[in-house]
């Protein structure tokens, strides 16, 4: 089969309704291997799957992640969150990536850090394969399971930085995502219960018994979500902050333990501005 064209490749995915069809045509050609699997891709792009998931990969802080059919799509707003992890916890000597999808925020952590120790998890089998491709390099440890059950005991109370990317959708705004999302990410991604909270909330409940003193956790949020998000890690006894970016319209709230406490009390909220980020209102 001779080489695919330019031009025919990015007037096919036009009409399906690619916004930037020169862009991935681009991206489709430099990755294929043969013109056939170059057919395959444009196919499986017109057919609707998300362009990282037909290419493999998908750019995050600096890195090519792997990114697997079926596993979440590492997004350029959660590089906020890592930008936060990195400029407040830069000696950390332990980092765990929970709900790690494909590893991608564990692995922009491992590359900016001084070769920390890194540990991931996920629900998901699919998720924990495209990790342990992406946190090999790095000699990460992925670990199968429901949240904190999937981590070694041993890391009780000795994480420096625990990275959750949550599930935070609430369950009946899921119907209204892109259809590469609905229809190419599995609903465990995305959907994070009544107000979108479950998972944080359970994340929130737990995570002083791992982390060390002065340890931080770092948890992706939407704006709208915020107040209660806030609430949720004050119960579980950690001082919070908000960090945003207008620019990635991200939101990270960002938990401490404080030295000496490794059980839930009460928290106070601290608004000092975090590095890199404005604070709302
Ligand atoms: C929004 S995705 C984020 C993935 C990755 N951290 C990222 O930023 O690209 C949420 C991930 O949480 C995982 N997940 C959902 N519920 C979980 C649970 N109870 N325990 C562990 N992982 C869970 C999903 O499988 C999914 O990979």
């Amino acid at each position: 089969m001779p080489p695919l064209q330019l031009s025919s490749v990015a007037s096919t995915l036009r009409a399906a309704g690619c916004v930037f069809a020169e862009d991935e045509a681009e991206l489709i050609l430099s990755t294929a291997r043969t013109p056939e699997e170059a057919v395959g891709m444009v196919d499986r792009r017109v057919a609707g799957l998300p362009l990282e998931q037909v290419l493999g990969w998908a750019e995050f802080h600096g890195l090519r992640v792997t990114v697997a059919p079926g596993v979440f799509v590492p997004r350029r707003r959660t590089e906020f969150l890592v930008e936060q992890a990195l400029a407040l916890g830069r000696n950390a000597s332990l980092v765990v990536d929970l709900c790690c999808g494909s590893g991608a925020v564990g692995a922009a952590l491992a590359a900016g850090l001084r070769g920390p120790e890194v540990h991931a998890a996920d629900i998901d089998p699919a998720a924990v394969r495209c990790a342990r491709r992406n946190l090999a390099a790095y000699g990460g440890r992925v670990h199968e399971g429901d949240l904190f059950d999937a981590l070694p005991e041993d890391l009780r109370g000795r994480v420096d930085i625990l990275a959750a990317n949550v599930p935070y959708v609430p369950t009946d705004q899921v119907a209204l995502l892109p259809s590469e999302a609905r229809d190419h990410e599995p609903l465990v991604a995305l959907d994070g219960g009544p107000d979108g909270l479950d998972v944080l909330r359970r994340v929130t409940a737990e995570a002083p018994r791992w982390l060390a003193p002065g340890g931080l956790l770092l948890v992706e949020t939407s704006e709208r979500q915020v107040a209660l998000a806030v609430e949720a890690f004050g119960q579980g006894g950690l001082d919070v902050r908000l960090a945003v970016s207008a620019e990635l319209y991200a939101n990270v709230l960002i938990g401490t333990r404080r030295q000496g406490s490794s059980q839930p009390r009460k928290s106070r909220t601290i608004a000092s501005k975090a590095p890199g980020s404005s604070l709302p209102g």
